[in-house]
C-alpha cells in the first residue's frame, strides 16, 4: 500500500497503489486523506492529478470493510472525496483501464476526467446489494442526466471511455498515458476555467422533451420498471429514491440522504448474501495444492456431436475468441446446427450487441465437419454426444489416438464417470469433465470435473479456460451428478414428496419463485424432461429414493414440455405451464397405493424448509466427502447453474444466516 506524489510543474501527480485492484480501504484512504491535505497545504502546487498504478485506475471501496461499521475517526472513501471537493485547486482524474464504484466516484468529485480509451467505467454496487455511496447517486446524475444515470447504476454494466465520453462522464479519451494529456489539460484551463464541481451542476431529467416537472412520473416509472423490494429489488429502490434526491434536493441534503440509504444496505442481509457470492466467485480458482503457475493457453478447439449441447459450447468458444471444428456425423442435424449458430449471431446483430463483421468472424470461426480426424490440431476436445456410457467410451479411444499428445480431452456428461472414460485413453491425466449448462453460450456455470489421475496442469488449463469462456468455473469431484444436479436430485425428490402429501405442484412451484428462485421445481422438470430423470435414476443407486408417481408420469409418456404435457400440460407451440386435474389425479393414486396420507396443513414455510433443507442437506455431505472444495462452490453452483436467488447468497449461505438468526 502506497500513494505516490510526485510534483511536476507545479502539478502534484497522486498515483492510487493499492494492489491488486488499488482498493480504497478504510486504511489506503487515511492515507490517501494525509497526501491530499499536503498538496492542499503546498503553494507550490496548483493542480493535482489523480492516476492509479497496477494498469488500473481503481476498483472501488473495498469490498472487505463492509462487514463492520467504520468505529469513530476512520477515515473512509467519504473522507478522501470530501478532500477533494472542499480543494480550492484543479483535480484532474487521469484514468485507465477499470475505475468502478468508489473509483468512480472519486473521479466525479474532480473537475476534469481524461481517460485512456478502452477504460471501462461502472457502478458494480447494485450487484453487491448496495448503492453508490460516495456521492455516486448525487454527482452521476448532474453530470450525464438522471435517466443515464439511473440506467447505469441499475444495471451495474461497464461504460465503454468513448461511450461515457458521450454521456459526459469524460472530458476527454487518450490513445494513451492519460497523466500527460491531464497536465496538458491543466495548462490550458489554467486560467480559464481551474474548477467545475460537479456538485454545483443542477440534475437534467435527461429525456428529450420532459421537463423536469415531469420527475414524479418518471420516479414512479423506475420503481416499477425494477423487481419488488423481497424478490431482490431493495437496493434498486433505494438507488431510484437517491436519484429523486438529486434532482429534488440541495448537493449536502441529497449526499446526507444517500448516505443514509447506502448505511441502511451495507447492513442488510441480502446485500451480506450478494458479497459473500461475489468473495465466492473469487476463491473458486484457489484450489488446495494447485500452484498458480500460468497454463499453457487454449488457441483452439474441438466439439463433439453438434446438438442442443455441442453447438452451444461452440458459440461460446466463438465468442471468446477460440476457433472451434465440430464434429458430427448426421448432416441434417448439421444444417439445425448451423441454422442455430446463424441465428443466435444474427440475434445479437440486432440486439446491436454484435456488429455484422464481428458476427461474421464468430459464425466463421466454427467449422462443421463428419470426420473425428479433423481434430488433430485442437488444444482441446469436448466431447457432447449422447449420455451414453459405450458410446462416450468409443468416442475418447478414437480422440485419444487422434489428438495431439499435449491436447486435453474433456467430456460434457451430467452423469457419467470420468474416470471410465479417461480408462479409454493412454492420458488420462488430459482427462476431465467439463459440464457446461443448457444454454451453453449463455449459462455462466461451468462445473470442472477433475478425474482421479487428472493432472495439476489440466486443471489449472480448465480454470483458465473458464475465466476465458467468461464463466465461473467450479472445481468438483468425480461423483454422481457432481455438485449441482446430486442436489438437484434431492430437491427434486422433496418436491415430489411435498405433492404426494397433496399439496399442489403449482403451489409448490409459486412458493418457491416467491422464494426467490428463477423457476419452480415442476416447471423446471417439464422443461428438461421427465424422461431425462427417469433414465438417470434408473441406472443410480446413489439416488436415494424412487418415487413410484416419476414411474408412472413416464409410463404414461408425460415427459414435460416436449409431448406437450408433464407435470403441467401445455398448448400446442406454447410454454406456458397449465395445472392439471390429470396430474393431480395421478399424484392421489399413487400416494394412496404407498399408503402416504393426504396433509391439508401443509404450510408455504414448510414448502421452502423442505426444499431448501434438502438442497443443503446434500450439500453438506458434498464438502463432507470431498466432492465439493467448500460451502461457497456449492453457492456458486446454485446461483450461477439452478437460479438461486443470489440475494440469499445460495444455498449454504442461507443455511448459515438461517442458524445464526434461529
Ligand atoms: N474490494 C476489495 N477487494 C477487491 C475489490 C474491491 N472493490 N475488487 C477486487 N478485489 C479483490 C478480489 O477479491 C481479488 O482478491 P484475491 O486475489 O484475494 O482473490 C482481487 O482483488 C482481484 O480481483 P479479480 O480476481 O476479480 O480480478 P480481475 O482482474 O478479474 O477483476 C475487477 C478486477 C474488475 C476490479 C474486479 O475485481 C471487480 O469487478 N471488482 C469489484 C468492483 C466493485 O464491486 N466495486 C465497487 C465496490 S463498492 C463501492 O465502491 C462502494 C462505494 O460506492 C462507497
Ligand atoms: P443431443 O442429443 O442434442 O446431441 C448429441 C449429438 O451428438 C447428436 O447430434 C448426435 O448426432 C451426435 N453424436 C452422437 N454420436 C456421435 C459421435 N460418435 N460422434 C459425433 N457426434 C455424435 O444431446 P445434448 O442435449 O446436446 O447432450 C449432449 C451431452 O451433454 C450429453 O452427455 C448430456 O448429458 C450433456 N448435457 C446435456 C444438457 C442438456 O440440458 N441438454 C446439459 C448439460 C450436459
Amino acid at each position: 500500500m502506497n500513494v505516490a506524489a510526485v510534483d511536476r510543474a507545479g502539478v502534484r501527480v497522486v498515483t492510487l497503489d493499492n494492489p491488486p485492484v488499488n482498493a480504497i480501504s478504510f486504511a489506503y484512504s487515511a492515507a490517501l486523506v494525509a497526501t491530499l491535505e499536503a498538496a492542499e497545504a503546498d503553494t507550490g502546487v496548483h493542480a493535482i492529478v489523480l492516476t492509479g498504478a497496477n494498469g488500473l485506475f481503481s476498483g472501488g471501496a473495498d469490498i472487505n470493510d463492509f462487514t463492520t461499521a467504520p468505529a469513530a475517526g476512520t477515515k473512509t472513501i467519504r473522507d478522501v472525496i470530501a478532500t477533494v471537493e472542499k480543494s480550492a485547486k484543479t483535480y484532474v482524474a487521469a484514468l485507465e483501464k477499470t475505475a468502478l464504484g468508489g473509483g468512480v466516484e472519486l473521479a466525479l468529485a474532480c473537475d476534469y476526467r481524461i481517460a485512456v480509451a478502452g477504460t471501462k467505467f461502472g457502478f458494480p454496487e447494485i450487484k453487491l446489494g448496495l448503492i453508490p455511496g460516495a456521492g455516486g447517486t448525487q454527482r452521476l446524475p448532474r453530470l450525464i442526466g438522471a435517466q443515464d444515470a439511473l440506467q447505469m447504476m441499475l444495471k451495474g454494466d461497464n461504460l465503454d471511455a468513448e461511450e461515457a465520453r458521450k454521456k459526459g462522464l469524460l472530458d476527454e479519451v487518450v490513445a494513451s498515458d492519460a497523466v500527460a494529456a491531464a497536465l496538458a489539460l491543466i495548462a490550458r484551463v489554467r486560467e480559464r476555467a481551474p474548477k467545475r464541481r460537479t456538485s454545483a451542476r443542477r440534475t437534467e431529467l435527461g429525456i428529450a422533451g420532459l421537463a423536469l416537472f415531469a420527475t414524479p412520473f418518471v420516479v414512479a416509472q423506475a420503481h416499477k420498471m425494477v423487481p419488488p423490494e423481497d424478490r431482490g429489488g431493495f437496493a434498486a429502490h433505494k438507488l431510484v429514491d437517491a436519484v429523486e434526491a438529486s434532482i429534488e434536493l440541495e448537493f449536502p441534503r441529497g449526499l446526507a440522504r444517500e448516505y443514509r440509504l447506502f448505511d441502511e444496505l451495507v447492513r442488510s442481509a441480502p446485500s451480506a448474501a450478494l458479497r459473500h457470492v461475489f468473495f465466492a466467485e473469487r476463491e473458486l480458482g484457489k484450489i488446495p495444492g494447485l500452484e498458480p503457475a500460468a497454463p499453457p493457453a487454449i488457441s483452439s478447439a474441438g466439439v463433439v456431436g453438434a446438438g442442443t449441447m455441442g453447438t452451444g459450447i461452440a458459440i461460446a468458444f466463438a465468442n471468446a475468441g477460440i476457433p472451434s471444428v465440430v464434429i458430427e456425423p448426421n448432416d441434417d442435424q448439421i444444417e439445425r446446427a448451423k441454422q442455430m449458430v446463424f441465428g443466435m449471431f444474427a440475434h445479437q446483430v440486432q440486439r446491436g450487441r454484435l456488429t455484422q463483421e464481428e458476427a461474421w468472424e464468430r459464425g466463421q470461426s466454427i467449422r462443421f465437419e463428419n470426420e473425428l480426424g479433423e481434430l488433430a490440431q485442437a488444444d482441446i476436445v469436448v466431447e457432447a454426444v449422447f449420455e451414453n456410457m459405450e458410446a462416450k467410451k468409443a468416442v475418447f479411444a478414437q480422440l485419444d489416438a487422434i489428438a495431439k499428445p499435449a491436447a486435453i480431452l474433456a467430456s460434457n456428461t451430467s452423469t457419467l464417470d470420468i474416470d471410465a472414460l479417461a480408462a479409454m485413453t493412454k492420458r488420462p491425466e488430459r482427462v476431465l469433465g467439463l459440464h457446461f449448462f443448457v444454454p451453453a453460450n449463455i449459462m455462466k456455470l461451468l462445473e470442472i470435473v477433475r478425474g482421479k489421475d487428472t493432472s495439476a496442469e489440466t486443471l489449472a488449463t480448465a480454470i483458465a479456460l473458464a475465466k476465458t469462456l467468461r464463466k465461473v468455473g467450479v472445481v468438483s469431484a468425480n461423483a454422481f451428478g457432481f455438485i449441482g444436479n446430486r442436489m438437484l436430485f434431492d430437491y427434486a425428490r422433496a418436491a415430489i414428496g411435498l405433492a404426494e402429501e397433496g399439496v399442489a405442484p403449482e403451489r409448490i412451484d409459486r412458493v418457491m419463485k416467491d422464494f426467490g428462485m428463477a423457476m419452480g421445481p415442476f416447471a423446471m422438470f417439464d422443461l428438461s424432461g421427465l424422461d431425462v430423470f427417469w433414465h438417470i435414476e434408473q441406472g443410480n443407486p446413489q439416488v436415494r429414493s424412487r418415487s413410484a408417481i416419476v414411474d408412472r408420469l413416464y409410463r404414461e409418456k408425460r415427459f414435460g414440455q416436449k409431448t406437450g404435457a408433464g407435470i403441467y400440460r401445455y398448448e400446442k407451440g406454447s410454454r406456458e405451464p397449465i395445472p392439471d386435474p390429470v396430474t393431480i389425479e395421478l399424484l392421489r393414486e399413487e400416494a394412496a397405493k404407498a399408503g402416504i396420507a393426504p396433509r391439508p396443513d401443509v404450510s408455504d414455510a414448510e414448502i421452502v424448509q423442505r426444499l431448501t433443507g434438502a438442497l443443503i442437506a446434500v450439500g453438506e455431505e458434498l464438502v463432507r466427502t470431498g466432492v465439493a472444495l467448500r460451502p461457497g462452490d456449492i453457492d456458486i453452483v446454485y446461483v450461477y447453474g439452478y437460479g438461486f436467488p443470489p440475494h440469499r447468497g445460495g444455498p449454504m449461505w442461507y443455511a448459515s444466516e438461517q442458524l445464526a438468526h434461529a
